[in-house]
Formats: C-alpha cells, structure tokens, sequence
C-alpha cells in the first residue's frame, strides 16, 4: 500500500510518500525559517497561507521523484492535530479533497505519534516495548510504549517543552527563531574558544520524586544572568556563548536524568527519543552513554526526520490504515489532543 503523507502543523510543509512493502519511497520538505524570522516566531496567518502555496507542489515533486502518479497513491495520512488550527486545517483540507477525488482512504494521524515512530524509518528499528522521550517546540513527555496506540505518559512538562525553552533562551541571547540550532551551535563556541563555562543553571525537579518536567525557571536563570552582565555593559560574546552552553548542559542533563529514572522504572531496554530537540548532539551524546552504562538502546531518527517532516506523518499513518483504520469526510483537526486517547492498533478498532 502507498500512503501519502501530508504534515502542515506549524511552519513546515512536508510531504511523503511511503509504501508498507517498500518503505520510504519519496519526501520533500519546505521550511517557512525565512518567512517568520522576523517575527521571532511562527505567525499562525502567515504558516496557513503559506502551506496553502506549497502542498500541491510539493505533492506533485515527491509523485515524480518516485515516478508515480497521483492515481498509484492508495490511501492519504495527514497531521490531524496538534498544531496551530489554520495551519492543520490546509493539510486537513488538501487530504479529504484529494482522497474524495481518487476515492481512496484518509486517516488524520497524531503529529507527536508521527515523532515517536519516526526511528522505524531507520535501518535499525527500535521493537516495542520502549521508553520513548518526545522533545519538541510543543512537547516534553515521558512515554511508556507498548505498542502503536498503546501510550502511558510516565510524565511530562508542567510549563514550557524543552524546545520552547531553547527558542526563548535564544531569544535573550539575541539569536533568531528557532533557537534550539542556534543555541547549540554558539554552545559548541564556549567549548571551542573559551574553555567551556563558568556557570551552572539549576536542574530542575531532579531533586524530587517523580518523572514532570518544569522548563520555565530556567528561562527565567538565562534572563537574569544576560540581564546583570548587559546592565554592567560586559554581555560580550564569550559570556553569550558561555551562558548558551550552561542553558544547554542544564536542559541536557536534566533529560538525562529524568530519563534514567524512567528506565529503572519501567525496566525497559530501549530508549527511543523524537521531537525536534533529539537533533540536538549533546542530549543524543548524553543519553548514549547513560544507557550503555544502564545496558540499555538507544534510537533517533536521522537528522532531518527529528524535525517536523512528511515521512513520519506517512509511515504512522500507514501502521493505521494496514489495520483499516480510516476517517469520514468530514473534516476534524484537534488542534489539542492528547496521545494517549489514541485507540492501540492491535484493537483494530476503526476511526480515530
Ligand atoms: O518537532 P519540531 O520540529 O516541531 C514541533 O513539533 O514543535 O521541534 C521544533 C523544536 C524547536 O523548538 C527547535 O528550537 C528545537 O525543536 N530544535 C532543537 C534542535 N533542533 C531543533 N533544539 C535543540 N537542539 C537542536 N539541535
Ligand atoms: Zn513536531
């Protein structure tokens, strides 16, 4: 079966196009960085406008890069929620439009299950079950994993995603959306030029029971120690860099931890981290070598799939409608939904 995948949650269009038989057959992706930059965010009018321009282009690219044709398509997986609403609504829209036409099935898949499945996509596959730590702009939740569709959340951030605490940070530190890559490259800067950094930020919540996630105070750290340097008029590059990579390190560690609390919690074997923050060499590195010593896996997906992309939109969807799942026409965006309300696949219970 060839699934094309639609994700249009936020500020990228990407599109997939994935066969059960012979996995990943196409993707193509279109980064709206340049159109919100200015704005030191995503602005939610301009993401639905802007989706609007490129999901039939880019549809009509991946069909001819895998020499296919629109009528050799079979069923259509599309970011159903989270998101921003106008932005889910154009993917939503595009997908119950084209399945009517080709008269094909059509499933909205959960944008963070799409995360979570992302390492399938990787020539070594995590099996079930597994912890599965989801770090992105939205999101920071421990997973138990039993399963497609069978979600515990062990636990999850009480205030800002990791990523959202990247992206702020940066802000404070004067580099442009989205912070997380912009932070991690001017840490790397502290550790090349100036010998690493004098401060240490807090980790939050590891001093107590528990496996929630509190980002906010460390946004607030980051401020008052850019603050106190600029008003003494000594907030140079070196202190910049050394306070990226004290915001980073914090972040980083405390992951780790509460992820290896997870893991002598749950007994599992297998970490698999998603989300956009799992690009990041310094958690990846981190959870590494925390597992080997505790005899346990890790996983990611590459790179580009860490990120918000077609290909994990298809291939969730896809484990779906193999089963038979499918939806209506009518069209339902949930811009909040939350993961583990999804029906387990094993079920095979029809509809999400
Ligand atoms: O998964 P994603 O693309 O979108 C959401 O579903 O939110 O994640 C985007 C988030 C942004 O906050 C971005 O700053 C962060 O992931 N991010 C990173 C890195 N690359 C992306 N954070 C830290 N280090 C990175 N290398
Ligand atoms: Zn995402």
């Amino acid at each position: 079966m060839i699934v094309l995948g639609i994700e249009t949650s936020c500020d990228e269009t990407g599109i997939a196009l994935y066969d059960t038989d012979n996995g990943l057959l196409a993707h193509a992706l279109f980064s709206q960085i340049d159109l919100h930059v200015d704005y030191g965010g995503v602005v939610p009018e301009l993401a639905s406008r802007d989706h609007i321009r490129k999901t039939l282009p880019l549809i009509t690219k991946v069909l001819a890069s895998a020499e296919l044709e629109k009528t050799d398509i079979d069923a259509i997986a599309y970011t159903a929620g989270p998101g921003l609403i106008g932005a889910l609504l154009v993917g939503a829209t595009i997908a119950e439009g084209l399945s009517y036409a080709l008269d094909i099935p059509v499933l909205g898949v959960h944008h963070m299950e799409g995360h979570l499945l992302a390492p399938m996509l990787e020539d070594n596959p995590p099996d079930f079950p597994f912890l599965g730590l989801l770090v992105s702009g939205g999101h920071t939740q421990l997973v138990a994993v039993e399963g497609i569709g069978e979600y515990q959340i062990l636990g999850e951030s009480l205030d800002d995603a990791a990523g959202e605490a990247f992206d702020k940070a940066a802000k404070m530190l004067g580099l442009d959306y989205p912070g997380g890559p912009r932070v991690a490259a001017l840490a790397e800067k502290a550790l090349a030029n100036f010998n690493g950094t004098p401060y240490r930020f807090p980790r939050p919540m590891t001093d107590r029971p528990g496996l929630d996630f509190s980002f906010s105070g460390l946004k607030t750290f980051t401020l008052n120690t850019t603050q106190k340097l600029s008003q003494q008029g000594k907030l140079i590059e070196k202190d910049r860099a050394q306070i990226a990579l004290a915001f980073e390190e914090a972040v980083v560690d405390t992951l780790r931890i509460k992820c290896k609390r997870a893991i002598q919690h749950t007994g599992y074997k297998r970490l698999v981290i998603a989300g956009g923050v799992s690009a990041n060499k310094r958690l990846r590195h981190a959870l590494d070598e925390m597992c080997s010593r505790l005899n346990a896996e890790v996983f990611y997906a590459r790179q580009e799939f860490c990120t918000d992309n077609g290909a994990m939109i298809a291939y969730a969807g896809a484990q779906r409608l193999a089963v038979g799942q499918r939806d209506g026409m009518n069209i339902q965006i949930r811009p909040r939904w939350p993961m583990d309300t999804l029906p387990p696949i094993k079920s095979g219970v029809v509809t999400v």
